[in-house]
């Protein structure tokens, strides 16, 4: 692929009253490229044709699931035939390769090394190692926060049960759409005691759309754990789903010591599929919740050194997974790196901004999610005056337009733009709006 051809013709993608940034010099280092040179890639709308999404309708909630583009479902579909006509013998001849060359990928992605990376199935599953696994003892405290996942809330309360350790639930903000890095801050600041041993936050609240500034609060755990012995130290760990593959990230200058996300919601990898990433120096709080096949099998038949075995190879879940999704996930990277992470950041952002500074414009819509790009991502979470949230979701299905509400105690409409979105579609959803009255 021409990355300045690319590049350009996003540049030139000026839509009905915004311009999209130009983007960006293509800074990252890509050795992904080759794998994707089948494939015309140089524009938007060449992603948008990489999937087989229903025509006629303007698709506004990915971030429940994605659909495979055409690199995955190639994948996935290859894996299949093989597995099909031969399962054992094709497990055998590629299990020791296959998911090694995922996590590589992953690690890339991330910025980070392989050894740190284990493949889950979900942002739900890799929550549950985590949570499960951590070696937290009686009177230990767990910091969160009430806009969580079910799934985090979940996870943390069975952790509790085992361990003894108690939770302390707090707000980090009372009006979403006016919530500040301070705020956050001084709250968080305020309820951390000599026993906290674990923050667990969520980076993108899929009830507000909240964004957490997560390099700041990992600045604060780390100046409180200057003055800590290192048995005291606190873990901070981060729900990430819903900046993963919108944000241009870099686990190491975010700062936490975990992170867990899906892959199968905006980087478009195969449903069933997640990451589960933990920074070299916080191996040794897990224990393992699920026995690992592979390669940490592979110490017990003796094929593996056990020196050689790391985080990765003990946190990946083992069993037989559906392998044709596992094995082809770093085929969703790849596209992702392909394009550039900054890129996609940029475009995602655009589409965003100009929803919301169209919603902000509508008197009878409220706009639950911060204006700024600082503290919200993709998902834009609102009211209507005299529609409970499932009723405009309904209102704009039969606009053909597919949004969603979020599923907690107060529950928003949401509609949340991706990549694959375009401006047109995003003005659809604002003129629709407009009519809900
Ligand atoms: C913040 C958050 N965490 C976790 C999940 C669960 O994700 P998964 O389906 O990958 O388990 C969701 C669902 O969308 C979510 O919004």
């Amino acid at each position: 692929m021409d990355r300045r051809r690319f590049l350009n013709r996003t540049g030139l993608a000026v839509g009905a009253g915004i311009s999209l940034p130009v983007l960006s010099a293509f800074e990252e280092v890509n050795q992904c490229e080759k794998n994707s040179s089948q494939y015309k890639l140089n524009s938007w709308s060449d992603l948008r044709d990489m999937f087989d999404l229903e025509t006629g309708k303007t698709h506004m909630a990915l971030m429940l699931l994605a659909s495979h583009p055409k690199p995955v479902k190639e994948e996935i579909e290859r894996h299949r035939a093989n597995f099909d006509k031969n399962p054992a013998e094709y497990w055998e001849e590629n299990f020791q390769t296959a998911e090694p060359r995922v996590v590589e990928v992953a690690a890339k992605y991330l910025n980070a090394d392989p050894s740190e990376v284990a493949l889950t199935d979900s942002t739900t599953q890799g929550l549950g190692i985590l949570y499960t696994g951590m070696k937290l003892r009686e009177g230990d405290e767990i910091l969160t926060t009430t806009h969580g996942h079910y799934s985090t809330e979940k996870a943390l309360e069975f952790s509790a049960e085992r361990s003894g350790a108690s939770i302390k639930r707090i707000d980090l903000y009372e009006d979403p759409s006016q919530v500040s890095g301070d705020e956050v801050l001084s709250r968080l600041k305020k309820n951390i005691t000599p026993n906290t041993r674990l923050l667990a936050v969520t980076w993108v609240h899929s009830c507000s759309g909240v964004k957490l500034p997560i390099s700041e609060i990992s600045g604060l755990i780390k100046e409180v754990n200057q003055s800590r012995a290192e048995k005291n130290r606190i873990y901070f760990a981060v729900d990430g789903v819903h900046a993963f593959g919108l944000d241009n990230i870099d686990v190491n200058e975010l700062g936490c010591d975990f992170l867990v996300a899906g892959t199968h919601k905006w980087i478009f990898g195969p449903r069933g599929t997640g990451i589960l990433w933990a920074k070299k120096d916080a191996h040794d709080m897990l224990v393992p919740v699920i026995p690992a096949f592979s390669m940490a099998y592979g110490e017990w038949l003796g094929f593996i050194p056990k020196e050689q075995i790391n985080f990765s190879h003990l946190n990946s879940p083992g069993g037989f997974h559906a392998f044709e999704h596992r094995w082809s996930l770093h085929k969703a990277f790849e596209m992702h790196m392909t394009i550039g992470k900054q890129n996609i950041a940029s475009r995602s952002k655009a589409l965003n901004q100009m929803l919301k500074e169209g919603m902000a414009d509508i008197p009878h819509v409220k706009l639950l999610t911060p204006m700024s790009d600082n503290y919200s991502e993709a998902i834009n979470c609102f009211e209507i005056d005299g529609l409970g949230p499932d009723e405009i979701v309904q209102k704009l299905h039969q606009k053909k337009i597919i949004a969603s509400s979020s599923p907690y105690r107060k529950s928003y409409a949401r509609l949340t733009p991706s990549v694959i979105n375009t401006e047109e579609e995003v003005e659809k959803c604002l003129v629709a709006l407009r009519a809900l009255f």
